[in-house]
């Protein structure tokens, strides 16, 4: 149920009643920013005043007048220049509510018109362990599938596994040269992860050491730059204290700004140079690594023949590969189990593979794709660089997967949508790909690249390792279970004998509360924004954080479980009429209405693919219910029927909050 789409609805009909197209002042009916204005406020009349040339009180009074209200709304009231407030009747609030409440789906409808949606997230790289980035693609990925889904949409989670790229070449690389077979057999994906991070290494060091060279040289003419520049600007200050006119002053901004813009290429230069040093001493530090890179000085090359084979068909790579490869699935299907998240096809890159070389023949005999510099890319009017999907040495670019994947979903599942949640850094490759779509008959599909920024460490740089890694994704699982532990451990010594945790329950809550908190604290933020990672704030008690919310729902539980309630008698007592809910003060009409939004949030969130309006939405109604429970008593409210309606309020509540997290795809916990 959504009461402003119910009021808009109205509102559409008394427009056109005064000869209005409505569309465009529909939207300017709002929920207000404070109950003194009403639960919603139409500001439509200024603008529709001047364009009808009259005054827009009267505009708004007449269309007040031609509005059919009164069946769920007190008397609008006109205010100031001429915003509507409007007010919901209490009574019919409370028995949206009621219904509410008598409903599986909490009022929540169906879309009117079910989308096929297409949803690529998560997608890792799955010869390497998976770090903190992959849990934004992966989460917020996993709620938009859910809510969309509950919403009615019919969605196809599908997971875009990079297993085909040159991450492979390296561990096929490492497995030929540095094997520990004892380690292999001990903990194969351990040891994978180890020769990845190892090949890895080798190869930025021989990189950095033929680059450092030349990064050395930019410090020190980026260094030289900046100082003739301070020179032109002590020179520009002089004449400007002299002459004080606009040309002196101009002149003096424009060096000040020159010497800035080389204030920060120096640093750039000099961040460059220091990423090399380091990788070059972390190398050079160690007598064991130093003798592993004796002699490899091609080792980069060598790493892409090897993926270049594997691309090819050469039978020993592709045994490796298939060797690799369950290893690899198992190590981030646990990490999947963990964070609760599925997946309806796994079609990763490799799957892809025989169906490059004949689409780029064919865009290439249709005119569409051809040959540049020995490539083949796909040009675009107004841009000046083409989309390569096959290089001189007749590699294929992850471009050309991405092209194959959307002509196999277009044909497949005739989706209405595809929706990629991916790194903001990918923008280009996006744009590109959906310039491309236009020339392989995807007109009429949305395609959207549903883009997130960074996670971010304490000191506001991408989230890393001492050792310059960036973290990964299961000691981060680890460490917020192992902190919500030591809370849930603290709660628990504070509880009487009778009604300790056992051993499995306290690992069990944890486990909820912990990964809770991580994801909550992701989808919160929105998405397009970096944010600074904290397991302090992601765990607080208070605040917009999962820990918060999951509080929230357990002690509404504890009210049930402290007056004895028997819950369903309470909800079957509502939904057939023999009880009727009321909602006597302020604070309890509060809760109720903000409980009639969900749906509208819900919306909200698949508007523009955004959980954190959903997570917007249960802290505002966890507050809301805070001020309820302070200032109305449950259990032992005045008398039996208001303590019924409490209750009722409560429990829906709870189930809000619950269904809510569900649908971020958090748990919930009945104590904590
Ligand atoms: N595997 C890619 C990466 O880790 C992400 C793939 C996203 N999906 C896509 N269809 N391109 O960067």
């Amino acid at each position: 149920m959504n009461v402003l789409k119910t009021i808009a609805d109205r509102f559409a009909k008394a427009l056109e009643a005064i000869g209005v197209e409505p569309d465009q002042y529909l939207d300017l009916i709002r929920p207000s920013q404070d109950v003194k204005f009403g639960d919603f406020q139409a500001n439509f009349a200024m603008p529709l005043g001047k364009k009808l040339g009259k005054a827009p009180r009267d505009v708004a009074a007449d269309v007040v007048a031609r509005l059919d209200y009164s069946d769920f709304l007190e008397t609008p009231e006109i205010a100031g220049p001429g915003f509507i407030n409007l007010r919901v009747k209490t009574d019919y609030l409370a028995s949206l509510v009621q219904k509410e409440a008598a409903d599986d789906r909490l009022g929540v409808e169906k879309v009117e018109k079910p989308r096929k949606i297409v949803l690529d997230y998560s997608a890792p790289n799955v010869a390497k362990p998976l770090h903190v980035g992959h849990i934004r693609s992966t989460m917020i990925g996993n709620s938009l599938a859910r809510i969309l889904r509950f919403l009615g949409n019919d969605v196809v989670a599908d997971n875009h596994l990079g297993d085909w790229g040159t991450q492979f070449g390296m561990i096929i690389y490492g497995y030929r040269n540095f094997l520990d077979p004892n380690a292999y057999e001990q903990s194969p994906v351990d040891e994978l992860a180890r020769l990845y991070r190892l090949t890895r290494q080798l190869v930025d060091y021989q990189g950095a050491k033929k680059g450092v060279g030349e990064l050395e040289k930019q410090v020190v003419a980026a260094k030289d730059a900046l100082e003739a520049q301070k020179g032109r600007c002590a020179e520009a200050k002089a004449r400007d204290d002299a002459e004080k006119n606009k040309e002196t002053k101009d002149a003096l901004k424009k060096a000040n700004k020159e010497r800035d813009r080389l204030v920060k290429a120096l640093e750039s230069a000099q961040e460059k140079y220091d990423g090399a040093k380091g990788k070059i001493d972390a190398v050079e530090s160690n007598p064991e690594l130093v003798k592993l890179a004796q002699g490899r000085e091609t080792i980069a090359v060598d790493v892409l023949n090897e993926t270049s084979k594997l691309h090819h068909g050469d039978e020993a790579n592709l045994a490796l590969w298939r060797q690799f490869m369950p290893q690899c699935l198992a190590e981030v299907d646990k990490i999947y189990k963990r964070l609760d998240v599925q997946f309806d096809e796994t079609l990763g890159e490799s799957f892809y593979n025989d169906r490059l070389g004949p689409l780029v023949e064919r865009l290439k005999s249709e005119g569409i794709a051809r040959e540049t510099e020995g490539a083949v890319g796909i040009f675009f009017e107004d841009q000046d660089v083409p989309m390569l999907i096959q290089k001189s040495d007749g590699a294929y670019l992850y471009a050309t997967t991405d092209l194959a994947t959307l002509e196999y979903r277009r044909d497949r599942f005739r989706p209405d949508a595809i929706l990629y949640v991916v790194d903001f850094r990918q923008s280009h490759h996006f744009e590109q790909l959906f310039e491309a779509a236009k020339f392989i008959g995807m007109e009429g599909v949305e395609l959207t690249h549903v883009k997130f920024g960074a996670v971010l460490g304490d000191d506001g740089r991408p989230f890393k390792t001492r050792a310059g890694d960036a973290v990964g994704l299961k000691s981060l699982l680890d460490e917020a279970e192992l902190r919500a532990l030591a809370i849930v451990e603290a709660n628990d010594a504070a509880r009487d004998a009778e009604g300790k945790f056992s051993e499995e329950e306290k690992r069990e809550t944890a486990k909820r509360v912990g990964i809770g908190a991580l994801v909550y604290a992701d989808l919160s933020q929105n998405r397009e924004s970096d944010y600074v990672f904290s397991y302090d704030k992601m765990l607080a008690m208070n605040g917009n954080t999962a820990t918060y919310m999951q509080y929230a729902y357990a002690r509404v539980r504890s009210i049930f479980a402290r007056g004895g309630i028997d819950v369903d008698v309470l909800r079957r007592e509502f939904a057939d009429g023999t009880k009727t809910l009321s909602l006597g003060t302020p604070e309890e009409r509060a809760l109720a209405f903000e409980l009639t939004n969900f749906q509208s949030a819900l919306e909200t969130v698949s508007r523009d693919y955004r959980p954190n309006f959903l997570t917007a939405y249960l802290y505002v109604l966890a507050n809301k219910y805070s001020s309820f429970f302070e200032k109305c008593p449950v259990l032992k409210a005045e008398d039996e029927d208001v303590k019924a309606s409490r209750l009722l309020l409560c429990d829906l509540t709870s189930r809000t909050i619950a269904k809510g997290l569900e649908l971020l795809g958090i748990q919930t916990v009945e104590r904590m």
